[in-house]
């Protein structure tokens, strides 16, 4: 069966703009079953912006926890820690041969973190880090990459990498080794930030997070940018220039939403109340998560295990893949 795979930078717990963006989805290719499901935990790639690697084990044991209280399946789906692999440090390494700097250095999601990131200079890890994305993809032949659009850069890279190799060192019997894999965007992935910004983010601090319960819900869309000009409760109001209407509109019953929308128009439901809704949907929409989390971390070991299995799984086929590779180099 062709496979699937995707990853996320361990950055804690995760927020609703993740579950919008990425899980939803990748959820739904699991329970789809046309394809093998992998998920990666990529820890390397996150030192690659921030050296700090004293909170890369339990900020991976949150977000391991939130892709599995979002219905990540753990026995269909391996997830693991890519530093736990020695083959991604070394089919990084042959990737590296077959593309240029000048090649990485026109990377536009790089110039946007250096810019983003006000960096004066980068490591050299940090220029490679989609030839380390590109193992990531390729250590288990993924032929597609569902990703948020940020991310199709990467897998043009993986791509022509895919490619060079395939042309440099085909197999024995003249095959390729490599896929080259697909990105699979995700529509309408984005969710607006609690401020009205483009995109929650939890470093703007604008972010719903997966695991928040309902009184954290409701102080924080208490804090929702709404529509500035309805000052008073039954001052008409415009939902399309309204957050909070945004929520409704992804977490409310269409009917319900359809109302609020007549409602607010009309000046018939003020804002107070119709925050209070808000925070009701999406809570409710986020209570089975809530469950599932609190079952996972009543056994501290139990998430520590799903890991150490899922790298299991990874790893023999990994070296699988590494054993083709390196066969097809003539490496001996
Ligand atoms: N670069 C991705 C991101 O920041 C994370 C990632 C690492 C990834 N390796 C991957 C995504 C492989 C898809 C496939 O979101």
């Amino acid at each position: 069966m062709k496979r699937i795979l995707s990853g996320m930078r361990p950055t804690g717990k995760l927020h609703l703009g993740h579950y919008v963006g990425a899980l939803e989805n990748w959820v739904a290719l699991q329970n789809d079953g046309d394809y093998e499901t992998y998920f990666l935990i990529a820890d390397y790639h996150a030192l690659t912006t921030n050296l700090d690697s004293s909170h890369i084990y339990q900020n991976s044991i949150e977000m391991a926890l939130d892709w599995l209280a979002a219905g990540v399946n753990p026995e269909q789906s391996p997830i693991f820690r890519q530093s736990q692999i020695k083959e991604h440090a070394e089919l990084f390494l042959i990737f590296s041969l077959l593309i240029t700097t000048s090649r990485l250095e026109r990377n536009p999601s790089l110039k946007e973190q250096v810019r983003d990131l006000e960096l004066d200079t980068i490591s050299y890890a940090h220029l490679g880090y989609p030839v380390l994305q590109a193992a990531d993809i390729l250590l288990y032949k993924g032929s597609v990459v569902p990703v948020g659009e940020d991310q199709l850069p990467h897998i043009e890279i993986t791509r022509e990498i895919a490619r060079r190799f395939n042309q440099t060192y085909p197999k024995p019997n003249g095959e390729a080794v490599f896929p080259e894999p697909e990105g699979k965007i995700t529509k309408f992935a984005r969710l607006v930030g609690l401020d009205g910004k483009a995109k929650m983010s939890k470093s703007l601090g604008n972010a719903i997070l997966l695991s928040d319960p309902p009184d954290e819900v409701m102080k924080k869309v208490r804090t929702a940018v709404t529509d500035t000009a309805k000052i008073r409760k039954n001052d008409p109001g415009n939902p399309d220039v309204c957050t909070v209407f945004k929520y409704h509109q992804r977490f409310t019953k269409t009917e319900e939403t359809q109302q609020i929308d007549a409602d607010c128009r009309s000046g018939a439901l003020g804002c107070v109340d119709c925050k209070k809704r808000c925070a009701a949907s999406i809570s409710e929409f986020l209570a089975p998560m809530l469950e599932r989390r609190a079952q996972l971390e009543r056994h501290s070991d139990h998430v520590r295990a799903i890991l150490v299995e899922g790298e299991s799984r990874a790893r023999a086929v990994a070296m699988q893949t590494m054993s083709e590779a390196r066969e097809a180099m003539k490496l001996g």
